[in-house]
């Protein structure tokens, strides 16, 4: 069991930003680390983009294999490219693995721009960018299907404890991480009724009320990624927003855990790769595009490297 003053003693370890809320903006750029550029040259490049800025955090994130090549030292025992997922139904997620996530956020968008500008001109000669995407926060913190996302985040010290790898381990204090871009079909989902899409997702739309007994379909969301194993609730700490312009629009979907299983369980339960077989009837309506793992370390292990 995980004591409070070992939690503590993480969550002081924690990149600034994990757990602050609110933010109402945020970037994700995901790049890729060439072999031809060095590790001093990055690491130079790292310490300009990483800048500390008033109202903004940057966080930072590393791919296994950048993770291995920036710090041979040590690696958490868990991490891995995300392998593409195959499930149930024709379902899939991709995997467009990288080497090198920026998660930018704050509460204004112009700050938030201005941090995304000197982290580009810090990287822009040595990194190559594979996702470049703005991300906001809507009224209630409702995603764009008109549901709240986030209620069931665990609190306080429990987020310490979903989010972050455990004191002893390699990377403790540190988190695995994962991010999807998921495409949401808004006019295909829009043609439900409110009682079908709440039978979807898991919850009331309007009241945002857990669905209960006969109510709550096993197909639901709520149902696939509510898990446990062996009695442990197997939580996860999700900072998702809202991304996207008139055609193209979903949920940057981010998640910080404490254990990769975690994350894999509820992925596959997703997909319907479980004894149930049931798969998530989300996934009709959004269609996951990127897929990647990354290792965030905690602040002193970032410092040591830069
Ligand atoms: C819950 C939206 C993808 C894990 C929820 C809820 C919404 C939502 C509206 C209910 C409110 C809440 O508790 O936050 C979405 C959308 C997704 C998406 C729109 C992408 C299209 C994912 C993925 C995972 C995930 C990929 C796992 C890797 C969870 C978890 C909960 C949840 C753990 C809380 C379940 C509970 O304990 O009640 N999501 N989600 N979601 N989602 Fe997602
Ligand atoms: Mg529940």
């Amino acid at each position: 069991m995980d004591s409070t003053e070992n939690l503590t003693a993480l969550l002081a370890m924690a990149q600034p930003g994990l757990y602050d809320d609110p933010f109402r903006s945020a970037h994700y750029l995901e790049m890729l680390w060439p072999h031809a550029v060095s590790r001093v040259t990055l690491q130079k490049a790292l310490r300009k983009a990483l800048q500390p800025r008033e109202g903004v955090y940057i966080g930072i994130a590393f791919g296994a294999a950048a993770w291995q090549r920036f710090q041979p030292s040590f690696t958490p025992v868990q991490l891995q490219p995300f392998p593409r997922l195959e499930g149930k139904n024709g379902y899939a997620m991709p995997s467009t693995q990288s080497d090198i996530w920026f998660w930018i956020h704050g509460n204004d968008q112009g700050d938030v721009m201005d941090a995304v500008l000197q982290v580009h001109a810090a990287v822009r000669d040595v990194l190559i960018a594979q996702l470049d995407l703005n991300g906001f926060k809507n009224r209630e913190e409702r995603d764009l299907t008109g549901f709240v996302d986030g209620t069931a985040n665990p609190k306080e010290l429990q987020r310490v404890a979903a989010a972050q790898i455990p004191l002893g381990e390699a990377g403790a204090g540190g988190s695995y991480v994962l991010t999807q871009k998921w495409s949401h079909h808004l006019h295909t989902f829009n043609k439900l009724s409110e009682y079908e899409q709440e039978q979807v997702i898991g919850r009331t739309k309007h009241d945002n009320i857990e669905l209960e007994g006969d109510d709550m379909p096993p197909t639901s969301h709520v149902s696939r990624t509510d898990v446990t194993v062996d009695g442990v609730g197997q939580k996860i700490w999700r900072r998702s927003t809202p991304y996207g312009n008139a055609e193209d629009h979903g949920l940057y979907f981010i998640a910080f855990a404490c254990n990769l299983k975690r994350i894999r369980i509820q992925l596959d339960r997703m997909l319907g790769n479980t004894d149930d077989g049931y798969s998530d009837h989300l996934m009709r309506y959004s269609t996951a595009e990127t897929g990647a793992y990354w290792f965030m370390p905690a602040e002193a292990d970032l410092e040591a490297i830069l």
